[in-house]
């Protein structure tokens, strides 16, 4: 039986992924097809509760290794109760951040073991991944200075440093050369409606469907 299909946006913080979400998520119920919007970490009640231990609070609070646990506890619940029976429903699914956002934070900008990292994923997704992730890139002074400007708190790890914010820019940079079948990097730079529409007409093309 097919499955409706999942998509994926990632990249550093400020690259307007979420404003890109919704405008997706509009395109594609414009043409009927039924989209559940979501985001990580969070995306189910468990999971929203294990965010909250994430993103606020002092930037040493968790181990780089907690922290890559908590974001795979948090991506159980996502995936068990939100993910799968969506996808079963021939929904389309699209979530704010997924697995790439556990390589590139916890993996490259904190420095846990991508093995440790690729052992988890395979525990917690076997063979399951994305039809298409769109990796959003953008240089790190318009990034942060656009995460900060919508200071509605959730913060910490903007507070994180500049280095790190390099590692993660590289690290996402990197993920999309090593999966060019399934990843796709955007120039977040450009204006919202063009890089909207650059996202319609790659998965038109991608996913096979027809988005004006
Ligand atoms: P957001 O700001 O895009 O909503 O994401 C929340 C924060 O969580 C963001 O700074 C990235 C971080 N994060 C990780 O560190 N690891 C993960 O696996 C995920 C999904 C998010």
């Amino acid at each position: 039986m097919s499955r409706g299909k999942f998509i994926t946006f990632e990249g550093g913080e400020g690259t307007g992924k979420s404003t890109q979400v919704d405008l997706l998520g509009s395109a594609l119920r414009n043409i009927d097809i039924s989209v559940v919007l979501t985001r990580e970490p969070g995306g189910a009640p468990g999971a929203e509760e294990i965010r909250n231990l994430l993103v606020n609070g002092a930037a040493s609070r968790w181990t780089p290794l907690s922290e890559a646990l908590l974001n795979y506890a948090a991506r159980v619940e996502h995936l068990e109760k939100t993910i799968y029976p969506a996808l079963n429903q021939k929904q389309w699914v699209i979530s704010d951040r997924f697995v790439d956002s556990t390589m590139a934070y916890q993996g490259c900008g904190h420095g846990v073991e991508h093995s440790t990292l690729n052992s988890l994923s395979k525990v917690v997704l076997g063979e399951f991944k994305p039809d298409l992730t769109i990796i959003f890139d953008l240089d790190l002074e318009t990034g942060l200075a656009r995460a900060r400007a919508r200071g509605e708190g959730e913060d910490r790890y903007e507070s994180m440093g500049r280095d790190f914010h390099e590692r993660l820019r590289h690290g996402f940079l990197d993920i999309a050369l090593r999966d060019a079948e399934r990843c796709c990097v955007i120039d977040a730079s450009m204006p919202i409606d063009q890089v909207a529409s650059s996202i319609r007409k790659l998965v038109s093309e991608r996913l096979h469907v027809k988005l004006p």
